[in-house]
């Protein structure tokens, strides 16, 4: 399938490397190609930076956020969550109009320093924001809930024996969405319910940080046991 990932931090090339592996024709967003194809500094976590990431990924495009829609039958979101309304704004709402929209970003609040606080919370969640601003755009929440690693190599925690979840209005996008979650080798997929349901799994957030602090690695995930 042809898919757009929005995001140069530490999730949008992972995704963005391990859907191409298998096969999809991928292209990442951006605010402006011309500038993060030029960055020096290096990634999240003292990883690469993008230009050394991309030079091993040249199958994997980089344009701006409509330009990447425009082109794709999927769009995941993971930018910043303090952004993200900003980044699908760029995109367009014809270029989000009937794509699956998987949203992967949290909106954490780090104004007040370290752990952050979530805003929207409680009422509101950040892929709920998204649903009303973007109505024609069918998403669903997905991923959100471990790290980057773990999203697309699950085996590597406990033999993969763990949770995701999906939110969403859309049937059908759902079924697309746990389709691509098998073929990055997720099996316990839990279809939460509307798109109301994000806020659940938008609230484990604070729970996954202190988690991470306790452990002292993100290498980690939830699993529903039943
Ligand atoms: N890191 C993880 O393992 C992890 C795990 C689960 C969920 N998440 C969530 O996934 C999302 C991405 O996280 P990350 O750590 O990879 O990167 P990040 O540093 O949170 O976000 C980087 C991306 O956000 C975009 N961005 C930032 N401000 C923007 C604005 N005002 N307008 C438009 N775009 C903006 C940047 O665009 P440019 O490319 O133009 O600079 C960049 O692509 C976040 O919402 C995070 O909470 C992260």
């Amino acid at each position: 399938m042809k898919i757009a990932v929005f995001g140069t931090g530490t999730v949008g090339p992972t995704v963005a490397a391990a859907l191409s592996a298998r096969g999809h024709d991928v292209v990442i967003g951006t605010r402006d190609p011309e500038a993060t194809l030029a960055r020096t500094e290096p990634g999240a976590m003292g990883g690469p930076a993008f230009p050394e990431w991309h030079a091993a990924h040249r199958q994997i495009g980089v344009a701006t956020f409509a330009d990447a829609a425009a082109r794709s039958e999927i769009v995941v979101n993971a930018t910043n969550g303090g952004g993200s309304l900003a980044a699908l704004a760029a995109a367009g709402d014809a270029n989000l109009a009937g794509k699956v929209l998987i949203d992967i970003a949290n909106p954490l609040d780090f104004s007040q320093g370290f752990p952050p606080s979530l805003n929207p919370v409680n009422t509101d969640s950040l892929g709920e924001q998204l649903q009303r601003a973007f109505p024609e755009a069918r998403v669903v929440k997905t991923l959100n809930t471990m790290t980057a690693s773990v999203m697309v190599d699950p085996a590597g925690v406990a033999g993969g024996d763990h949770s995701v979840f999906v939110s969403g209005n859309d049937a059908a996008a759902k079924e697309t969405v746990k389709g691509l979650l098998e073929g990055l080798g997720h099996r316990d997929i839990i279809d939460l319910g509307d798109i109301t349901t994000a806020r659940g799994a938008e609230m484990i957030l604070p729970l996954w940080l202190r988690v991470w602090g306790a452990l002292g690695t993100g290498e980690f995930n939830f699993k529903v046991a039943r």
